[in-house]
């Protein structure tokens, strides 16, 4: 059997130089007159080992990594291709720690094969959730994925079910599904990570979705930055195609389910569901107003379900194991697993999955292994550039909807991004403002004026001018951003900016005693 050797061919593990390793490896190769398969793979997720390069022995799968291109002769003479000894050797790689403590159910096949091998995908239990999908009324489907449990990754947290139930109560000749994949939270990959590593897993959730509501056609509205994503969607949707997997006879049901892949312009507010249903149609991505819910009036009016990629990703596993093993994991309200993604400056930074109810310490401290730099860890943000700065005071906090929000954080779409004891706090808190106010899309007074009016306030404080007057205006300004918002971007940039105020007052006094205590 010839060897075959697998390196990722995502983005994420390209911009790490697996392409130059790549190279390096089929140059080598046929230096040595060695035949080989390769297989570009997706990441598995653990980014501070990629690249990392897989062979197939008799043995099981031996990883490899971070492999660098002047890595490759030695492996060649260690005798990589059969698992052989190299500094860079890192065993089976279900047994690396970092993946082996993880519970992959949405992720289960992401980064193990050929994302386009549909073969690859059926072989790892792919399609089995919607074959059980196809034999049943729509609305039993909508009641399996309401009793797992299972709540929107994009942000908000909101029962996926019940939003389905909505789409599907509502009668009309025409309904979408729409899959927001605009995922523009700082630290976030996931989506990313799923369509670059396992697209057919959602094109597999967009058709359950499709045949639980009524909805024959399909729209993944993908950020322009994620060009491999669009062209690995684009391929997968052709090969599901093909193999009637989409079409006018899902796997040969009379249902019928299409979809299309479209790409943004580099909008953060488009991510915002009624501003991408806008930017979708052809409009400014400016945001609606809500009602009417786009599960009722969405795209071009119709009813549509929007959801993110993961929320649609976890529903193939819930067709298949069923209901109660998805709702097994987890704690509270918060079922099943969540993809949290570790990022920021981060000793281990990537994708982990795992049930919900890890502490913020846990993840932080033991799996991300604290700060790349060493130092100490001073923040910790959590939930993309909208969510709370936390304290190491704050570290025994679950991974969890109700107990984020308790203490006044969120965790959006679980990015997380790691502060050292460097970070300067005002300087973060500056920064939502600065980020709130260049990202607005103009429709309402406190966002599209209070984000500016933030900005020079807090430049007021870091100047040490009247310091007890313009916090009480800052904390004034967020109330307002807060409460007055039409969406969740004015109203939850006050999160960065008040938790950075009540965790890290030291880094609001004025200048000259920041400047001594420095
Ligand atoms: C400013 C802003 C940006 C958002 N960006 C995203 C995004 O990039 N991806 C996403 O899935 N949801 C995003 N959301 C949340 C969506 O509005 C919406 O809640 C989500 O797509 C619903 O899907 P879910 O229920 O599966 O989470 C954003 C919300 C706001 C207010
Ligand atoms: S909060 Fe900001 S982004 Fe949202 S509608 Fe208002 S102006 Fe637009």
């Amino acid at each position: 059997m010839i060897p075959r050797i697998y390196i990722p061919g995502d983005s994420g593990s390209l911009a790490l130089g697996a392409e130059k390793v790549a190279k390096a490896i089929r140059a080598e190769l046929a230096e040595r007159g060695i035949e080989a398969k390769i297989v570009r793979n997706g990441s598995r997720g653990a980014y501070f080992l990629e690249p990392m390069v897989e062979v197939a022995t008799a043995n099981g799968r031996v990883a490899y990594g971070p492999v660098k291109p002047a890595d490759v002769k030695s492996l060649f003479d260690s005798g990589f291709l059969t698992g052989g000894h190299h500094k860079r050797w890192l065993g089976a790689p279900d047994k690396i720690p970092f993946l082996a403590k993880q519970t992959r159910l949405t992720f289960a096949r992401c980064g193990i094969n050929d994302p386009l091998s549909l073969d690859a995908y059926k072989s790892l239990g792919g399609l089995k959730g919607l074959q059980n999908a196809v034999a049943m009324a729509p609305a039993d489907i909508v009641k399996q994925v309401t009793d797992s449990g299972l709540r929107g990754r994009g942000g908000a947290g909101f029962p996926t079910g019940i939003k389905w139930k909505t789409v599907l109560d509502t009668t009309s000749e025409r309904k979408y599904i729409v899959c927001n994949a605009d995922e523009g939270d700082s630290a976030t990959f996931a989506d990313r990570m799923i369509m670059e590593g396992d697209p057919f897993v959602l094109i597999e959730g967009m058709t359950i979705a499709g045949i639980a509501t009524g909805a024959t056609k399909g729209f993944v509205y993908i950020r322009s930055e994620y060009p491999h994503a669009v062209a690995t969607m684009n391929k997968a949707v052709e090969i599901a195609r093909k193999a009637g997997v989409l079409g006018v006879n899902v796997l040969g049901s009379p249902n019928a389910f299409d979809m299309e892949i479209r790409v943004g312009a580099g909008a953060y507010v488009c991510g915002e569901e009624t501003s991408l249903l806008n930017s979708l149609e052809g409009k400014r991505g400016v945001v609606r107003a809500k009602p009417p819910l786009p599960a009722i009036q969405g795209l071009f009016g119709k009813p549509t379900v929007i959801n993110n990629v993961i929320s649609l990703a976890s529903v193939p596993i819930i067709m298949d194991k069923g209901a109660a093993f998805y709702k097994d994991f987890g704690m509270g309200r918060s079922r099943g697993t969540i993809p949290i993604q570790i990022a920021g400056n981060v000793r281990n930074g990537g994708l982990f999955e795992t049930a919900f109810g890890l502490t913020l310490g846990e993840i932080v401290d033991d799996i991300g292994g604290g700060t790349a730099t060493g130092r100490p860890v001073k923040a910790v943000q959590v939930g993309g550039p909208l969510g709370a700065y936390f304290p190491r005071a704050l570290f025994d906090t679950p991974f969890d909807y109700e107990e984020f929000a308790k203490r006044d954080g969120l965790i959006g779409h679980a990015g997380i991004t790691v502060f050292d004891d460097t970070a300067d706090m005002l300087k973060q808190a500056r920064f939502a403002m600065e980020f709130c106010a260049i990202e607005s899309c103009g429709k309402c007074t406190p966002c599209r004026i209070g984000s500016t009016r933030g900005i020079e306030t807090i430049d007021r404080l870091a100047a040490g001018i009247e310091p007890e007057k313009n916090l009480a205006l800052v904390t004034d300004l967020c109330n307002t951003m807060k409460f007055g918002s039409l969406c969740a971007l004015g109203g939850f940039t006050p999160y960065p900016v008040m938790s950075s105020i009540t965790h890290f007052p030291e880094d609001f006094k004025p200048a000259p005693a920041r400047v001594a205590a420095e």
